[in-house]
């Protein structure tokens, strides 16, 4: 396809580190074909597959995605099983290509509250990408960042209940140590797709300063163009991180 002349192309040395997704609008994409929201879910996950690729291809090191928040819960249990056997059939049938393709499998979020079928698919991949060093590609799984947050609070009291760190030595490095994505920068990016300007407990603490682009495109439609738009636009922000302009 042949480029417009003033079409901006993207900047291979501002490449964000950590793009984070809210893979939203699975739903609305099988109303409109009149299917049921199942078969939106399902060809949610083809986005996805296609997606974690075009990240690998770009250099981006880490990609985060929202696959099933903790409010999630309240939909109706059919949708919820699906929702639960699909990640178990994306990890099945997808994991020994991420494993060739050298990807680490991170889960974030409590999956104990998962099926047990799904609990070892999850385990299998895990175990099986730990050592690898190519994308590190985060399912946030029964995911919610009030929960997170809450938890490393939690610890954080029992600590210093120990004694073992006193409240006044507290910062924010050893509070992020704390949370699910300890030793990982924040996202540079956060991309949500299907139109829906908000947050919905995703990475609350993570995302202070990162860049949000909300794109129109139905997740099943989401393609690497509109990762590669998400890109370009967040190529030409200026971060300021409440400083001045570089
Ligand atoms: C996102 O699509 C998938 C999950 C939340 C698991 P939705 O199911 O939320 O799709 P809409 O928002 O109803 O269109
Ligand atoms: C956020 O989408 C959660 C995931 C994408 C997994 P929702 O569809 O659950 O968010 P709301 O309900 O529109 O805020
Ligand atoms: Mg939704």
């Amino acid at each position: 396809m042949a480029r417009k002349k003033d079409q901006p192309v993207i900047d291979k040395d501002k490449i964000p580190r950590h793009v984070a997704i809210i893979m939203d609008g699975n739903g609305r994409w099988a109303k409109k074909r009149f299917i049921p929201r199942t078969m939106g879910h399902r060809a949610g996950m083809a986005s996805l597959k296609k997606v974690v690729k075009a990240c690998d291809e770009l250099g981006i090191a880490i990609l985060t995605v929202f696959a099933f928040s903790t409010e999630n819960w309240k939909r109706p249990s059919d949708e919820v099983n699906y929702l639960m056997q699909l990640l178990a059939e994306f990890m099945r049938k997808e994991l020994d290509e991420l494993h060739q393709n050298n990807v680490r499998i991170q889960v974030l979020g409590d999956y104990r509250a998962m099926p047990a079928d799904c609990r070892i698919e999850i385990k299998r991949a895990l175990e099986m990408t730990r050592a690898n060093t190519g994308l590190i590609f985060n399912i946030a799984l029964n995911y919610g960042a009030r929960q997170e947050i809450m938890d490393a609070a939690k610890q954080l009291a029992a600590q210093i209940a120990a004694g073992e760190i006193k409240a006044e030595e507290v910062n924010e490095e050893i509070f992020s140590r704390l949370l699910y994505t300890k030793g990982m920068p924040d996202p540079d990016l956060l991309i949500r797709s299907s139109g829906e300007k908000r947050i919905s407990n995703f990475m609350l603490w993570q995302i202070a300063y990162t860049e949000l682009v909300v794109t129109d495109t139905l997740w099943p439609d989401f393609s690497e163009i509109d990762l590669i738009r998400a890109v370009i636009e967040y190529q030409q922000r200026d971060r300021k991180f409440g400083g001045l302009s570089k």
